[in-house]
């Protein structure tokens, strides 16, 4: 049975930079698509979103940039709400997490928690960096992944194994703000301590059961969602720190807690309740009934990296206050690459949308168009410029646009713009107009079960079956000798052109404002659709060319934006100087200019070369990390840089006597560092 009600919210994006099309694809189109259509099929629907402000995001980005935390977020807060608004993302509201009422909010949240003792506060050794005189956590913090040896895990979690991580689980931890390795220093955490919720999370999300009653359907929720939960509870719940010893953030409202803020994941999912508090004060609305009533649905739209913090801590969270709705489902995505690579802010990897909005005004439906057809529901996809020239040319333009410009410019041309009415019809007119219902039913289904991939499919099969049907059936050669069949087929088509709108909006809501023109149709109210949609005698308007085609040259000019971009980015991305050294420790290196004389695979292993080397002293063996970058054979002869006064190391029971000297490219390309006249000989000193 459905609901009365839908509170839908999409993951806060941090202030810290502009939005891409992983933003959109991940947590935003899905969600607009869905909330479209509820509110087209006359649901209670309220959908809000915000810009997340606080945490490491931020914080870094400001230092990286000699700016105020403050300043980085009213720059990127800006940008990403006139992006959203210029796409076409239709929040009901969009908030910000810095704002008083969100600290309001927020503050009143953690101290009904802590009245309900949802929380354990330890006195304990955190990581500390001397230097920049703060105490590091989450991005401030990185070092080796103790679950998967990944060696830029920061301290809240692990990128490349999805892990969550505390700051004192990382191998070989090294400040993010000065490159040290920090000291340890006590301090004071508010903790949850998940494990005790264990019990009960497992029968939410193993079974949809809340206090032994149904709460949701397990089979609608998505598989990877409920096998990332299932592996992070059967990986043990660890408690989690919900503050941080930081100056930016919401301040933990205690006296005798100066210099302590809310941990910015504890703060960012209360900002979705602020948020739709301040929206409802706006509309007259009662905010509780979204949040509170056991007839309204808590919809998180989320990506894949959100996952624990939507379907586990804040689930906490909201239990252990007392009187909230818990997810009735998260449809999280996957992630989206960009041709052939992660996108990547930092590396500047991505089509931002305010820059595709500016280059491509009108054109937003395209995008949105091409990234709902490859959006990752199920697994990682990827965008490709040929992919987005493709589709558009071949979907967009030759079925969408070419049959609605033929319905338009035939109605014009034989009945002046006049709905013609339909004569007998034919066993295939029945087919076609039955159609129109069907697809329009499973459009809606599939919407209703987050598969927007299909619902679009579905939804172009209405466009792309009017086309088949005017293709074969040729009123312009019947024209000529049985007009009165032309009114009838023309009839069929119009009833199929003008309901495309209605099926079409929840995904191309820029075209369908502009049929609906041309149709003289409400096509936000769903319940008007149907094979009898138009009315004999009814008028319909002109029509532009929808969708213009894509030519090499564009995707050939964006591929080569993104080159150029990722190049730039590579210069400005050096790492920071580590601290400064004496010449005296300069001095005890003994780096040597040696030659390789044997190479071969350190067997079981992916990444180590075993390497004779002629040190010019002697023939010492070296492994070395580089079967990656070198095979074998290209190794053996090369001159490379060797310190041969390091300590030898047994690795893999090999014992390794030196390093040699590598340099690395942005993809992680390691190359040797070669002395460059061939009349350097080994042995030869570096100086
Ligand atoms: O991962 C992110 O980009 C976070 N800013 C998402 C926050 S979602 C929420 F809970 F607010
Ligand atoms: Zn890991």
């Amino acid at each position: 049975m459905s609901k009365k009600r839908y509170m839908v919210t999409s993951a806060l994006p941090y202030a810290n930079g502009p939005l891409h099309i992983g933003h959109i694809a991940g947590a935003m189109l899905p969600a607009d698509i869905y909330v479209r259509y509820l509110r087209a099929a006359g649901e209670d629907v309220a959908w809000i979103c915000g810009s997340d402000e606080h945490g490491a995001a931020i914080t870094l980005k400001a230092k990286k940039e000699g700016i105020s935390p403050k300043e980085v977020v009213d720059r990127y807060h800006v940008l990403m709400r006139d992006a959203f608004a210029g796409f076409g993302i239709s929040f009901d509201h969009y908030d910000r997490t810095s704002s008083p009422e969100h600290h309001k909010n927020a503050q009143e949240f953690f101290l009904k928690l802590l009245e309900n003792d949802a929380f354990e506060v330890k006195t304990e050794l955190q990581y500390f960096d001397t230097e920049a005189k703060q105490f590091l956590a989450d991005r401030y913090i990185t070092g080796t992944c103790p679950k998967c040896s990944h060696d830029k895990a920061y301290g809240d979690q692990c990128e490349n194994c999805g892990s969550a991580l505390s700051p004192n689980d990382l191998i070989n931890p090294k400040s993010v703000l000065s490159g040290s390795t920090p000291k340890l220093k006590e301090t004071s955490l508010w903790y949850l301590p998940m494990g005790d919720h264990e019990v009960w999370l497992r029968d939410y999300l193993e079974k949809g059961t809340l206090d032994g009653k149904h709460h949701h359907d397990v089979k609608d929720w998505k598989k990877h969602v409920l096998g990332q939960c299932k592996s992070w509870i059967d990986g043990g719940l660890q408690s989690r720190a919900m503050t941080r010893d930081l100056d930016w953030g919401v301040p933990v409202p205690l006296e005798g807690a100066d210099g302590k803020v809310l941990y910015v994941w504890l703060d960012a999912p209360i900002g979705y309740i602020t948020a739709t508090k301040n929206w409802a004060a706006a509309n007259g609305k009662n905010w509780e009934q979204y949040w509170k009533s056991e007839d309204t649905e808590l919809i998180h739209f989320i990506g894949k990296d959100n996952i624990v913090f939507h379907c586990l801590i804040f689930p906490i969270l909201l239990k252990a206050h007392g009187s909230y709705n818990l997810p009735y489902n998260v449809p999280a995505n996957e992630f989206m690459n960009l041709e052939g690579d992660k996108i990547s802010t930092s590396r500047n990897w991505a089509v931002w949308l305010h820059e595709y909005l500016e280059e491509f005004p009108g054109k937003q439906d395209e995008l949105r168009y091409v990234l709902c057809s490859i959006m990752p529901e199920q697994k990682d996809s990827e965008f490709t410029w040929g992919d987005y020239k493709d589709r558009v040319n071949n979907e967009l333009a030759d079925i969408l646009g070419n049959f609605i410009n033929r319905v338009v410019v035939l109605t014009h041309k034989y009945f002046d713009g006049e709905v013609p009415a339909a004569g007998p019809l034919s066993e295939r007119d029945v087919n076609v107009l039955n159609a129109i219902e069907e697809i329009s039913s499973n459009v809606a289904e599939s919407i209703r079960s987050f598969r927007f991939r299909d619902a679009l499919a579905e939804a172009m099969n209405l466009a792309r079956l009017g086309n088949k049907y005017m293709t074969e059936e040729e009123p312009w050669k019947v024209w000529k000798t049985d007009p009165d069949r032309v009114k009838t087929i023309m009839h069929v088509c119009l009833q199929v052109a003008a309901n495309c709108p209605f099926v079409l909006h929840p995904f191309l809501p820029f075209t369908s404002e502009k049929l609906g023109v041309t149709f003289g149709v409400d096509y936000l109210d769903w319940a008007r659709a149907g094979r009898e949609l138009m009315k004999a005698g009814q008028r319909i308007g002109t029509s532009e060319i929808l969708f213009t085609k894509v030519d090499d040259a564009l995707v050939e000019k964006q591929q080569l934006k993104l080159a150029e971009a990722k190049k730039e980015s590579v210069v400005k991305e050096v790492e920071p100087m580590k601290e400064l050294i004496s010449f005296e420790q300069f001095g005890a290196m003994d780096i040597r200019i040696g030659e390789i004389l044997e190479a071969e695979r350190v067997p079981k292993t992916k990444k180590l070369l075993k390497l004779k080397v002629n040190t010019g002293v002697d023939v010492r063996t070296v492994v070395s990390g580089i079967a990656e970058s070198y095979e074998p054979e290209q190794a053996v002869g090369k001159k490379v840089t060797i310190l041969i006064n390091l300590a030898p190391r047994e690795i893999k029971g090999i014992v390794s006597e030196g390093m040699i000297l590598m340099a690395e490219d942005d993809a992680g390309v390691l190359s040797f560092v070669s002395p460059e006249r061939d009349s350097i000989v080994s042995g030869n000193g570096v100086r």
